[in-house]
């Protein structure tokens, strides 16, 4: 068994979850690298559009993802792709991209030309990796493995929530049926579904605000790892 593996925390589970608030806040108090595998998937689906592939196109994504060049920069505020030398970051969060990732990542043969990419980032160990298949397949021996659940309803109303305080107009049925959408492929795809890890502490955010979702994943960091660490205070 490799030991530094030992030293990666996996989060996995749906969209909208608040994985990535809390895998970024749980990597900057533990010092550690923060990891976010979906913007590798949202480049590809990037690129395919660039490209004028169709991301329902099989044998065209998996040859765009054999023969692209992509490399990713892990940054506390996010990880950074490159695409060909450059810097797509900031064009991979709207909702086009968003749709054709949910698409493209069901193709085996992208998911494989992505794996690794990924788990070089991880051999340097300290790393918190978010994503759907971290537990499962990526980083089957991290140390501590975490899967992040909220119900779709609780999701919808976040997410609706973080809309309308962007001054963007929204209705709750169209954001739930979105986030149902996007279960329903990230759960039934044959390679890779999204799925609790063996042995992972599932953590049901349902009802608890991220404050309190952190304390639950730095007990059972303390517990899994380093009963008396220092961990950095409040949150930013
Ligand atoms: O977490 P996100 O919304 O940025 O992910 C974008 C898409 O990529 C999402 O539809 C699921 C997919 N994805 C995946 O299949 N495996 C991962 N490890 C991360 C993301």
């Amino acid at each position: 068994m490799n030991l530094k593996l030992q030293k990666i925390i996996t989060i996995d589970g749906p969209a909208g979850a608040g994985k990535s608030t809390l895998a970024r806040e749980l990597a900057r108090r533990l010092t550690w690298i923060y990891l976010d595998t979906g913007a590798l998937y949202r480049a590809m689906a990037l690129t395919a559009a660039r490209r004028g592939l169709d991301p329902h196109d099989q044998a065209a994504a998996e040859e765009m993802a054999r023969s692209i060049s992509l490399s990713a920069h892990p940054k506390p505020e996010g990880t950074a792709i490159l695409v060909d030398d450059e810097d797509v970051t900031a064009l991979l969060r709207s909702p086009e991209v968003s749709r054709n990732a949910a698409v493209i990542s069901a193709w085996p043969g992208l998911r494989e030309a992505l794996l690794g990419i990924q788990r070089a980032l991880g051999t340097r160990g300290e790393v918190v990796a978010e994503g759907r298949d971290m537990g499962t397949v990526v980083f089957p021996e991290a140390g501590l493995k975490l899967f992040l659940y909220a119900s779709p309803e609780a999701r919808a109303r976040r997410r609706c929530q973080e809309l309308t305080a962007k001054g963007e107009k929204v209705g709750f049925d169209e954001v739930l049926a979105d986030i149902t959408a996007r279960d329903e492929i990230d759960c039934s795809r044959p390679v890779s579904p999204l799925r609790p890890a063996p042995g992972a502490v599932t953590i049901d955010s349902t009802n608890l605000d991220i404050d309190a979702v952190l304390k639950v994943m730095i007990n059972a960091f303390r517990n899994r790892f380093s009963p008396g660490i220092l961990i950095k205070g409040n949150r930013q």
